[in-house]
């Protein structure tokens, strides 16, 4: 997590890319991609987790903090050390978590394969698989922050892959070591990136090495700098993912891709300069991005609102499967940088704010993360809700209030004739209560509140007098009016809602 020294170079060369659209030429369509990368771990599909950095004053105990983080539905974690206590504390959860080689250890490492198998046996073997470690990074940013370590980086590697290869254990955990980006020389356009030359004869035996043992490449990338280092050229819009006009997209002039967002053109230009050492079968796996909610002067970017956008439109980007525009059909997993604020990391003052949360655990800022499932939705963003639209005919609603009571499952039983949100008794009101049933019940995944268009996310609670919808936060302590004793309720009933 060398942050501080980040060093970006981006030459002239970014002149070049021009932020200007280029019409496609006739009759010639832009390709999507020139080759295809195998997806790995195709089953699970790509996620978003968190770094937890812990140079905090009060860092919460293990327990606590597994516990939130299964509060905030957090599945997957990056730790920058193999901390005993934490590993422990993860048995039988379903975190899946990234251990760390510190850098101080891999000349032990690199130099002795008795180490590395110590190393595999007191700090995977003792835990897996009650403890689902998904990795090793082994060092951090080593090329570009302790050069003279970089000799010992692939042996290293390679000596805790054999050891885990003694224990059967190499197909389920894998081995990589996360890159600055600034490895990658004239990353923009991306089709020109290439890796930093002096560095081929490390870089190429480790990719070498991934490849044949099916691990990903590991970046760090941060828009953030990009943006700094750059301000005038790269759009605050782009370096935020905010959606783009046409005109403002990032068009490579050699592939005629276009680029809405610096992240995916970050990635891509990985994927360019790995296809120059024709390498062409690892995937990247972006361990660590962000963006600081606090900055000193000379750091005006750094606000919550920058941040809540970066992060929030980054989860989006991730869940949306939409790759990037040299592989859509791989789209990376990402790491948050990072949980929590770490207030003892020096100055600038952006250091010690890159976190979603303070250290006692409250929300920084709170993320806009609606319609993407519950990841990170418990305190950190607004209770959203499903209702029906303004704007729709009644037989119209009628067809998708039939289908959520129904085939759907929803629990329909408030909307029955006598119980509490029976009234005000109309088609509308019983399909919002029918769809908020359904979302809920769907813990709010993406394309749940849809309904073939006829559905809307609302972030305002729909509850009503003793009417309480599904997700309410409002725990009242009503008691159920009896309004129609007669009737028995009978989910899945279908529904006729009288006044339109
Ligand atoms: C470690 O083991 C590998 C494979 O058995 C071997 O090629 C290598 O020389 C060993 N390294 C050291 C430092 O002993
Ligand atoms: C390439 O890497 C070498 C060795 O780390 C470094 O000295 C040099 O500055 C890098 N080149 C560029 C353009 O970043
Ligand atoms: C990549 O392949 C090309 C064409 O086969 C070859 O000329 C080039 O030397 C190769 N580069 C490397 C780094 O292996
Ligand atoms: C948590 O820490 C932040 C920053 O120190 C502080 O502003 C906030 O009041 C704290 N919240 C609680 C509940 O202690
Ligand atoms: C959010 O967390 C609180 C405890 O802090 C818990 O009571 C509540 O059920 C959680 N809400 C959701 C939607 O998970
Ligand atoms: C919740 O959503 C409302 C409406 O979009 C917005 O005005 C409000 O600021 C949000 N609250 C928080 C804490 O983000
Ligand atoms: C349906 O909702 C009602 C009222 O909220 C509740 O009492 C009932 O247990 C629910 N039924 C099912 C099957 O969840
Ligand atoms: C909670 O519900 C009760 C009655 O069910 C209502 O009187 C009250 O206003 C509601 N509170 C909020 C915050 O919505
Ligand atoms: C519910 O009832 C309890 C006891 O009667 C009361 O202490 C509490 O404040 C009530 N909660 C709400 C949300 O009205
Ligand atoms: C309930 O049923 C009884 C007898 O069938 C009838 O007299 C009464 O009016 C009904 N009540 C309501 C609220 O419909």
């Amino acid at each position: 997590m060398a942050i501080s020294n980040y060093l970006l170079i981006f030459l002239l060369s970014i002149l070049s890319f021009s932020f200007l659209s280029i019409s496609t030429p006739p009759g010639e369509t832009s390709s999507n991609s020139y080759f295809q990368i195998k997806q790995q771990q195709q089953n699970e599909g790509p996620f978003v987790g968190v770094n937890i950095g812990t140079d905090i004053q009060n860092m919460p105990t293990t327990s606590d903090l597994v516990s939130f983080l299964q509060l905030q539905k957090i599945t997957h974690i990056r730790i920058y050390d193999a901390n005993p206590d934490i590993l422990k504390s993860l048995s039988d959860t379903k975190i899946r978590v990234i251990i760390s080689v510190p850098n101080n250890q891999l000349l032990a490492i690199g130099s002795s394969n008795t180490t590395a198998a110590s190393w595999i046996q007191r700090n995977i073997v003792a835990y897996y698989p009650q403890t689902l470690i998904t990795g090793i990074s082994v060092g951090d940013e080593v090329l570009t922050t302790v050069p003279s370590s970089a000799p010992l980086l692939l042996p290293a590697m390679q000596s805790l892959y054999n050891a885990l290869v003694a224990s059967n254990l190499h197909n389920e955990i894998k081995v990589s070591t996360p890159h600055a980006a600034s490895i990658i020389l004239d990353p923009f356009p991306p089709s020109q990136a290439f890796f930093n030359q002096t560095l081929v004869s490390v870089i190429l035996p480790i990719l070498q090495f991934l490849s044949k043992t099916e691990s990903p490449l590991m970046m760090n990338l941060y828009p953030y700098y990009v943006f700094m280092q750059n301000k005038g050229v790269v759009p605050l819009d782009n370096a935020l993912f905010k959606p783009v006009t046409p005109n403002k997209e990032m068009v490579d002039p050699n592939t005629l891709l276009h680029y809405t967002n610096v992240l995916d053109a970050m990635i891509d230009a990985a994927y360019f300069s790995m296809k120059n050492l024709n390498v062409t079968d690892v995937v990247v796996l972006v361990t660590e991005t962000g963006w600081p909610s606090k900055g000193d002067s000379k750091e005006p970017y750094a606000t919550k609102d920058n941040a809540d956008t970066y992060n929030s439109n980054l989860i989006k980007h991730v869940f949306d499967h939409s790759g990037t525009p040299l592989h859509p059909e791989a789209t990376s997993s990402v790491f948050i940088y990072e949980l929590f604020n770490e207030d003892l990391r020096s100055p600038p003052v952006s250091e010690a704010n890159w976190g979603l949360f303070y250290g006692n655990m409250t929300a920084v800022y709170l993320l806009h993360v609606s319609g993407i499932g519950t990841f990170l939705a418990n305190d950190t963003t607004n209770q959203t809700y499903c209702i029906a639209m303004d704007g729709f005919d009644s037989k119209t609603l009628q067809a998708a209030l039939d289908w959520a009571c129904g085939p759907g499952r929803a629990n329909c039983s408030e909307i029955q004739p006598g119980e509490s949100c029976y009234r005000p008794n109309n088609v509308k009101n019983h399909a919002s209560y029918a769809f908020d049933s359904y979302y809920q019940k769907e813990g709010k995944a993406p394309g749940s509140c849809d309904f073939k268009g006829v559905a809307m996310i609302t972030t305002t609670d729909p509850s009503h007098g003793s009417c309480e919808f599904p997700g309410s936060k409002n725990v009242s302590n009503k008691t159920k009016e009896v309004v129609n004793s007669n009737h028995t309720s009978n989910a899945g009933e279908k529904l006729r809602g009288e006044d339109n």
